[in-house]
């Protein structure tokens, strides 16, 4: 059993991030799976064109996953790029792959409706998505719901292209979605994503955190009065942190009154620096010794090559590309 993500390094980490997806990565290390986990710096390309950008958020999201606690010896870690191979295998999937496949993503709408440039990359994101998967060999994907689209189209195009080429060669994976944390909502209630400027940082000072905290929306309830935790967008955050009875302490705490918005934002606030406390101390360690980071990287490119060109073998084998090297 093969646990593969990927993490595009378009922005800094946030808790949405975490509770959606990152989460799932580092626990499913304690599980007896194999893990392959990289850094998407070819799909952020589709929508952030800033040479300094993207190689200060790849090392960004690389050194963050490692102070999260990402294990190297448990999970091969490394860069989408140092695997070209994945580029040419969403070529050949481009090949089996209708155009009007594409033009049904959601993902693709909404980054349109957004403003971005409607480029190529873009429109075949999960193409190239689909050969990151496939070509390790994955059985399960884990990842926040926003991607199960995604994770359909790769079933798909494996298919298309074992039926295609009359093989078994593509393995059709699975999504591991925990429904609970389907949407993180951020500072304005609306579901947490960097393009909405929304975002609480996972490795940012107690201080920022404080602050960005004090900024969630609330109603404008009085303090003394009883409030409804279910309608409040900073209790969301708090049941993602606390445990099942915590959260049910603070509950009773709104429902009777004089407990303000103010004190469950600040005991939010108290809760993330608790949480990334450790994480936060390792991710300045890491900062200083970024060749650490960029060795992980190198040695986890070298693993995950070695499986992707085996793959490209069978594939190339199945559809008459032939090899002349
Ligand atoms: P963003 O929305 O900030 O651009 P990404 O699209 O890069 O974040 O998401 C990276 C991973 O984090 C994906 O697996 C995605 O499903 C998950 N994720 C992002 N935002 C949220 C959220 N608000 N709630 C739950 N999961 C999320
Ligand atoms: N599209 C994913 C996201 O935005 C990132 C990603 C790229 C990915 N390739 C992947 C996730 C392969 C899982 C498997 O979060």
């Amino acid at each position: 059993m093969r646990v593969l993500s990927g993490i595009q390094p378009s922005g800094r980490l946030h808790v949405g991030n975490y509770f959606g997806a990152i989460r799932q990565h580092l626990r499913l290390q304690h599980e007896v799976h194999e893990r392959f986990y990289f850094i998407a710096n070819y799909h952020a390309l589709t929508s952030m064109q800033d040479k300094a950008l993207l190689e200060a958020l790849s090392l960004h999201v690389a050194t963050a996953y490692l102070a999260m606690g990402l294990d190297p010896e448990k999970s091969v870690f490394f860069a989408q790029s140092d695997v070209p191979q994945v580029a040419e295998l969403a070529w050949i999937l481009n090949c089996v792959c209708p155009v009007s496949m594409m033009e049904k993503g959601t993902s693709y709408k909404d980054k349109l409706a957004k403003g971005l440039p409607a480029n190529m990359g873009l429109l075949d994101y999960p193409v190239l998505q689909a050969a990151d998967i496939v070509i390790y060999d994955s059985n399960l994907v884990p990842v926040g719901a926003d991607q199960k689209q995604h994770i359909e189209m790769t079933r798909d195009l494996a298919g298309r292209f074992n039926t295609t080429f009359g093989c078994e060669v593509l393995e059709l994976p699975e999504p591991y979605i925990i429904p609970e944390v389907a949407v993180v909502p951020g500072t304005d209630g609306q579901k947490m994503s960097k393009s909405y400027n929304n975002t609480i940082e996972l490795f940012a000072t107690s201080k920022q955190t404080e602050k960005r905290c004090k900024q969630i929306v609330t109603d404008s309830t009085a303090l003394e009065e009883p409030k409804n935790p279910e309608q409040c967008n900073v209790f969301a955050l708090i049941q993602l942190f606390a445990t099942p009875a915590e959260a049910e302490e603070i509950a009773a705490k709104y429902r009777a009154g004089g407990f303000g918005y103010g004190h469950a934002k600040q005991l939010l606030a108290d809760m993330i620096n608790d949480d990334f406390a450790a994480a936060r101390e390792r991710y300045i360690d890491l900062e200083k010794d970024q060749d650490l980071v960029r060795d992980v990287l190198r040695e986890g490119g070298r693993k995950a090559r070695e499986v992707a060109e085996a793959t490209m073998d069978r594939v190339r084998d199945a559809c008459g590309i032939v090899k002349n090297r």
